[in-house]
């Protein structure tokens, strides 16, 4: 395909989500340079979708500056964080380095480099406990793990240099992220694993014993956490057409990326044991800490504002297109 678009650095791009991104960018026609150090993210990945990759650091700006300085790059979308949210309790360090300092080492390299325009993944996990659901995003923001106080303070340092240095950025708080490329090519694959969807899934491939049921005593209908689940594909589409109003020359805006519909924990590993045909053993197990019973977000402005239209709705296409690529992994 001839590249008659600009060229976008997409970090992380070697991830779960940053990897749909990479896809949906190269398929609407942009040229994309990844940068990812690896630790969490597939080289893999990178080779299947063809896409230059720049194994490094965010924290390295001498990297940023070579790259900036040596390749013609009309914006950043930026993926690369740690995202578990347990060990962001026990290893603050680590996050607030990573997802705090590593974003700002980027952001003042773009700034160096006169580049304005930046996409940026949040996360629901900003809100903490929510007062209301469906979430909208002028909901309060007050998160409950270090995680997701990391990428509170970057959506602060986000707005500060909008102000102070026209830097136009369109931030997306996700829930919960979910299912794999329809076709297949790339999907979820986390070491260690901690999702719900692929640990069922892993279960019913018989790479594990049974999944566990973190908490029955919720105040839900059936007693387990409620989460809106929302398709890689579907995330990843957004990016595109966030990054495309930033080069319309729009300003900051935030916008929450969900489908508007929950689901129980039980009503999950339900359908996925209709989907897989298999028995999928569950253990009632005691809550996890850091849980909020209920997180579903309202994604209206992505709607209205970028004309986003989320194509895979169904909670059992979601569960589907992961088994399909769960199936292939292993
Ligand atoms: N769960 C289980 N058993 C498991 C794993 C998860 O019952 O083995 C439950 C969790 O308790 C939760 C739900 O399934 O109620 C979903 O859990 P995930 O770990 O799949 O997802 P989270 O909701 O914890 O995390 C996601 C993102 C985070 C983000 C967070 C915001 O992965 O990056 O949403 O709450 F911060």
């Amino acid at each position: 395909m001839s590249q008659s678009k600009p060229t976008i650095l997409v970090t992380g791009g070697a991830g779960y989500i940053g990897s749909h991104a990479v896809l949906a960018l190269q398929q609407a026609g942009y040229g994309v340079i990844v940068l990812d150090n690896l630790v969490y993210g597939h080289r893999d990945s990178t080779e299947v979708l063809k896409v230059e990759l720049v194994v490094g650091d965010t924290c390295d700006r001498v990297l940023l500056d070579q790259l900036f300085a040596t390749r013609d790059i009309a914006a950043v979308m930026h993926f690369a964080a740690y995202a578990y949210v347990g060990e962001s309790v026990t290893d603050p360090a680590k996050y607030y380095r990573n997802n705090v300092v590593g974003t700002l080492t980027l952001l003042e390299a773009m700034l160096a480099a006169s580049i304005d325009k930046f996409v940026f993944s949040s996360t629901c996990a900003t809100y903490g406990v929510p007062k209301t659901v469906p979430i909208p995003e002028e909901h309060p923001q007050s998160p409950i793990n270090p995680y997701g106080a990391s990428k509170l303070m970057i959506e602060r340092v986000l707005t500060d240099f909008a102000h102070a240095y026209a830097l136009k950025s369109v931030y997306f708080r996700y829930f919960n992220a979910a299912g794999a490329d329809p076709e297949g090519r790339v999907g979820e694959d986390h070491t260690p694993e901690t999702h719900l969807i692929p640990l069922v899934l892993l279960t019913a491939l018989g790479r594990r014993e049974s999944v566990s049921i973190f908490g029955t005593d919720y105040p839900t209908p059936d007693g387990t956490c409620i989460r809106d689940y929302i398709h890689v594909t579907d995330l990843a589409q957004a990016h595109v057409l966030g990054l495309e109003y930033l080069l319309n020359g729009s300003e900051t805006t935030v916008f929450n990326l969900g489908n508007g519909n929950g689901f129980s924990v039980k009503e999950v590993i339900d359908a996925a044991r209709h989907i897989t045909g298999c028995e999928i053993k569950a253990v009632e197990c005691p809550r996890r800490p850091g849980d909020p019973p209920v997180l579903v977000g309202s994604s209206d402005r992505a709607k209205t504002i970028l004309g986003w239209n989320p194509q895979y709705t169904d909670i059992n296409q979601i569960i589907a297109h992961a088994w399909n690529w769960h199936q292939r992994q292993h």
